[in-house]
């Protein structure tokens, strides 16, 4: 049990969790219910749904119901949506979580290949906020909306440029949303984790053996290591809990620090010690002393 919350952080929420079979919604979902919340899981395969549905809900029994949904198909959301309204009340959060990618070379990528992504990461990510959004407003409740992107939304990705365009475009809902949205008490944001090992997307986004091709090397981390699904998950928690209803529009990256540290960066300089962090500091001073020197004159 995660003791950095209460139990009763989300006690009275009902969240629903796209993606929740696998991966790291379904990591999120058992964290969830341990801090009080009835989670709703979301998925294409039926069977990986109730397994994870079984996992999540241990803590409380009876907590965790799961739906087979395509979030690419605005009709069969829509029609889900309505179901949990009025057969379990209305949602409070909405975790867009749903994903697709795949590494490959751009130029080799078929329109559909483009699409299957696409429509998962971004046409998925607007149905859902959508469906549950105008039913917020209708209803006059508050609500919540967060959805997964990564760093890419700022910097791009080579070789996986259907997810960074597509994660963009949500980040781009998240701005607007917040704006749209505020007065009516719904917040939108985002979170942007760096590599955090699941089964799957660490297989998908290392198609090599070598370390420089895989998204998930930590090397590249100034943090040395990667994330954990505890740390998304307390962030997940906090965003979606009572805690802060001031905040909404932001996308939150906790990658431990690898964005920053990217290329065009020094972050090569991670891996020196404090003798070469000495050399550089005499070399650089004796280099501005130079400067100075020649200024004077
Ligand atoms: C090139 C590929 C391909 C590949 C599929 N396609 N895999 N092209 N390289 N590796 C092409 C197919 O040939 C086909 O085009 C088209 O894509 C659609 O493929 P389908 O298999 O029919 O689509 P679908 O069943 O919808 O599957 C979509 C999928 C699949 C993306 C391929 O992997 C999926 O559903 N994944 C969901 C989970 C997921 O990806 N999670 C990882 C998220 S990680 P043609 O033209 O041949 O018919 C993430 C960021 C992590 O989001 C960040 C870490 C830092």
């Amino acid at each position: 049990m995660n003791e950095i919350f209460s139990p009763k952080l989300l006690a009275g929420k009902r969240i629903l969790i796209t993606g929740g079979g696998t991966g790291l919604g379904r990591g999120v979902a058992r964290q969830l219910v341990e801090h009080g919340a009835e989670v709703h899981l979301w998925g294409r395969r039926e069977a990986v749904l109730a397994e994870a549905a079984a996992e999540a809900s241990e803590p409380h029994p009876g907590s965790v119901h799961y739906h087979t949904v395509d979030v690419r198909d605005y009709e069969n959301v829509d029609a889900t949506m309505g179901a949990i309204w009025s057969e379990h009340g209305p949602l409070t959060g909405v975790l867009n979580n749903a994903a697709a990618n795949f590494i490959a070379q751009t130029k080799d990528l078929s329109p559909r290949a483009f699409s299957a992504i696409t429509s998962t990461v971004m046409n998925g990510s607007f149905h859902t906020t959508h469906a549950a959004g105008k039913r917020w407003i209708a209803d006059e409740l508050p609500g919540s909306v967060l959805s997964t992107l990564t760093t890419w939304v700022w910097t791009g990705s080579a070789f996986v440029v259907p997810s960074a365009m597509a994660k963009a475009a949500v980040h781009s809902m998240t701005m607007s949303l917040a704006v749209e949205w505020a007065k009516h008490n719904i917040r939108v944001n985002a979170v942007a984790p760096g590599p955090i090992p699941t089964d799957y997307a660490w297989e998908m986004l290392n198609p090599t053996d070598k370390s420089s091709v895989g998204a998930t090397q930590t090397d590249s981390i100034p943090a040395g290591r990667a994330g954990t699904i505890e740390e998304l998950a307390n962030l997940t928690m906090f965003l979606l809990s009572d805690a802060c209803d001031y905040l909404t529009g932001q996308c939150i990256a906790m990658d431990g620090g690898q964005m920053l540290a990217g290329p065009g960066t020094f972050a090569g300089l991670t891996s020196l010690s404090d003798a070469d962090w000495q050399q550089i500091k005499e070399t650089s001073k004796a280099a501005s002393e130079s400067s100075k020197a020649q200024r004077s004159v």
